[in-house]
């Protein structure tokens, strides 16, 4: 064993990347049935520990998937891989699986899920991105409808994100922003959008197909304290292109201005004084380090 490894917890056991397996008869990977999280750790605080905890619980209660521990346990379980790879400015990438069954999909023949947590020191979102601006386009491919797989969920079946993502790449863009099944704006491959038209914030509701963001419900809490004002509401394609001001938000994006889409420029074609300062407090935030789960490493 290489203890420069990192340890992944896997079922309350900690195994070095290179050893860390699951069985091919686990159905998160024969068919994506499971849900996950992917959170932060900012300077030994793992931001918003419980907003993440409770999303992925409700997401596995939507799909039937009972998690054996609690999420006290779950919690623990989180801050001690973090812990042990003494990771203080890391990505977490915490799953729960639907465990081993056999080939059929029928959940009920997999008795017992598997929970899974990678921590790793990785460069998500470079810097320039962020001070320039990103292209995006607006992919074909619609938004899973919430009666169907709803992005509510987070699932481990990324798919429909995927599909968009190829058709970024294949446009030369950075990202994918998607249309809900009705056409609606709904939420980038993996970020949730934001505009500001007419000096007015709004994102989109949870009802346009979107996956409920930490990372959003923080900004719009955020905004709102600023004493700026942010509604959710349907967006059509036509106010994104013609917003002012246009930026994306998540764990891994943080706050990500979006400067052309579709080949169009939005706004002054560089981050707008909204977006910089809704930027710059989230910054502060969290670099309080109040937001979240300080991890006492020895
Ligand atoms: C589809 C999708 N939407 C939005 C987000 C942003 O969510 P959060 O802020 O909780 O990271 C993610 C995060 O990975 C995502 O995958």
């Amino acid at each position: 064993m290489d203890v420069s490894e990192p340890l992944v917890y896997i079922d309350g056991k900690f195994y070095p990347k290179s050893e860390a397996k699951i069985s091919v008869y686990d159905h998160g990977l024969l068919y994506g049935d499971g849900v996950f999280e992917g959170i932060r750790v900012y300077d030994g605080v793992v931001f918003l520990l419980k907003e993440h905890i409770d999303r992925l619980y409700n997401s596995a209660k939507f799909i039937k998937l009972n998690i054996p521990i609690s999420k006290e346990e779950m919690m623990a379980a989180v801050i001690e891989t973090v812990k042990r790879n003494r990771a203080k400015n890391s990505y977490i990438r915490l799953l729960v699986t639907r465990g081993v069954g056999d080939l059929g999909l029928d959940p009920r023949k997999c008795s017992r899920a598997s929970i899974i947590i990678i921590v790793e020191q990785i460069q998500l979102v470079g810097g320039a991105a962020k001070e320039k601006g990103i292209s995006a386009i607006i992919a074909s491919t619609r938004r899973d409808s919430v009666s169907a797989t709803t992005h509510e969920v987070k699932s481990l079946n990324y798919l429909n994100s995927i599909l968009a993502k190829l058709e970024a790449n294949e446009a030369g863009a950075d990202m994918a922003i998607m249309l809900d099944s009705r056409g609606f704006v709904s939420e980038a491959e993996a970020a949730n959008i934001f505009i500001v038209r007419n000096g007015t914030i709004a994102t989109p509701p949870t009802t346009a197909g979107i996956l409920d963001g930490v990372t959003r419900r923080r900004i719009i809490k955020l905004i709102r304290e600023l004493g700026m004002e942010v509604v959710e509401r349907d967006i059509t394609p036509f106010e994104l292109i013609t917003a002012e001001e246009v930026f994306l938000t998540g764990t891994g994006a943080e706050i990500l201005p979006v400067t052309k889409i579709n080949g169009i420029q939005i706004g002054d074609g560089v981050p707008g004084p909204i977006t910089r300062k809704v930027m710059q407090e989230f910054e502060k935030l969290v670099k309080s380090g109040k937001e979240g789960v300080r991890v006492q490493f020895d």
